[in-house]
């Protein structure tokens, strides 16, 4: 038995969709826990692509429970129509419930979020526009609409009339919007609880119960490290905690029953919305790398701006979630190039920095200190092993892998399934080591 966490280890859209398919497979019980529709899954099974905003991507395995957690929030418009998406690809959604304790999201968190990224102007923090801080906002002011508020008629009527009419005040009189109708949104969201009912459970009570069992749970991360509310780049994150321990908080377990942490990076990094990206690459070398890695949001459809790979962060990421091992996903999208930089520490102030700078201001002003290696010049999409990888693709991971002190167990290679090397066994190989007495590194990452 093994419960795992599967981390984004960059700032998001690391294609943790397809880690997670992956570890599905020895997986009873997948569960989300942070986060809401502003995440997006892209996965590639047998020709069809599904595209998931907050369902679990173990949907499509007949046997695995999905769990909505208790830190997510519900849009359940979005969640319904991925429900029908599903259906009509004859996926079944029987094996799905959502935690009764999740906050829901409603038109007044989606209106509030598009008209407060107006009004920040040029410093919009470029969020997805789904709603997500105002939902999240309003359940740290305690005036949240939960999923279990949605299974009480009544007290719905009454919660939303007052809810409603509050932040009519707030659309009104700081924005200059419409207010809503309350009776609209009462019984548009009645309806939706309607058809929620057969999902609604206690979360927390239901994942304990399946670790009693000896069952498999896989904690599926949304976003990724830099995104999270407490230790990513603040203000340029998301309003959750996408970071290893937020999938405890989010789900309503301890910790102590966490066997593993896995982190997943992209070979090279890519950031969607605004902020500082120290490695980010201008002109045509970052539009050949969005164009060739199809970097566009799930959601928004933005283009990601794409930058080369930076270990600060990966050693950061390693840090804030205690990564035990890494998957690094798209390395066949370097595929072409002569030659790739990686960024082994920073310049500030005249000065070298190996670690993350948490202040946002220093952290804007790094200069990455790059080290250029040799690309590989040939195509890696059909490799399988390692053996099949050009020896200087192996060298590159390798040297991720010791600039990061973290072994990686896993390389995608395209999106399909099969487009995979399995290095270790990521749930039960070797994990991250600590320093040898003499404060050397203790094994080999590879
Ligand atoms: P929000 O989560 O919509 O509030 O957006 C806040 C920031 O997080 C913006 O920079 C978004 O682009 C980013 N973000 C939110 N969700 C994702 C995701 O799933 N992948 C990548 N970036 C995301
Ligand atoms: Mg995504």
């Amino acid at each position: 038995m093994a419960n795992v966490i599967v981390i984004g280890a960059q700032w998001g859209d690391e294609g943790k969709g397809k880690i997670t398919d992956l570890l599905s497979r020895s997986a009873d019980v997948i569960v989300r826990s942070q986060g809401g529709v502003n995440a997006g899954h892209t996965l590639v099974v047998q020709g069809q692509t599904f595209k998931l905003h907050l369902i679990p991507s173990g949907i499509l395995y007949k046997d695995k429970e999905c769990i909505i957690g208790s830190g997510t929030v519900v849009d359940p418009k979005v969640l319904l129509e991925e429900i029908a998406q599903l259906s009509r690809l004859n996926v079944s959604t029987e094996n799905l419930t959502i935690s009764q304790t999740a906050h829901v999201t409603m038109p007044y968190h989606r209106i509030i979020d598009q008209a407060s990224e107006e009004r920040r102007g040029k410093h919009k923090i470029g969020t997805t526009g789904r709603g997500i801080g105002p939902t999240y906002a309003d359940k740290s002011e305690r005036t949240g609409i939960r999923i279990i508020d949605l299974m009480n008629e009544d007290s719905l009527r009454q919660k939303l009339e007052w809810t409603v009419n509050y932040k009519n005040v707030i659309l009104e009189k700081l924005y200059n919007l419409e207010p809503l109708d309350p009776a609209t949104v009462i019984e548009e969201y009645i309806g939706y609880a309607e058809q929620l009912k057969p999902y609604v459970i206690d979360s927390s009570l239901r994942i304990y119960e399946a670790i009693q069992k000896r069952k498999n749970i896989l904690f599926e991360g949304a976003q990724g490290t830099l995104l999270d509310l407490d230790h990513g780049t603040y203000p340029y994150v998301t309003s959750s905690s996408p970071i290893a321990g937020g999938a405890c908080v989010g789900s309503g377990i301890g910790p102590t029953m966490i066997d593993r942490v896995i982190g997943v990076a992209k070979a090279y990094t890519t950031r969607v919305g605004e902020g500082p990206f120290p490695t980010e690459i201008s002109g045509e070398m970052g539009e050949y790398l969005s164009e060739r890695g199809c970097e566009f949001g799930t959601t928004t459809g933005r283009r990601r701006r794409c930058g080369w790979f930076d270990a600060v962060i990966g050693r950061y990421a390693v840090r804030i979630n205690g990564l035990d091992c890494l998957a690094i996903t798209k390395l066949d999208i370097l595929d072409e190039l002569d030659e790739i930089q990686v960024c082994v520490a920073y310049q500030l102030d005249g000065k070298i920095c190996h670690h993350f700078p948490s202040n946002a201001k220093d952290f804007a002003r790094c200069q990455p200190i790059y080290k250029t290696v040799p690309g590989w010049k040939q195509s890696t999409v059909d490799c399988r092993t390692l053996e099949d990888l050009p020896k200087k693709a192996l060298n590159y991971l390798k040297f991720l892998a010791e600039l990061m002190e973290v072994p990686i167990a896993i390389v995608s290679l395209g999106a399909s399934r099969d487009q995979t090397i399995i290095v270790e066994d990521p749930i039960h190989g070797p994990k991250r080591a600590l320093l040898d007495p003499n404060g050397d590194v203790a094994h080999n990452y590879f």
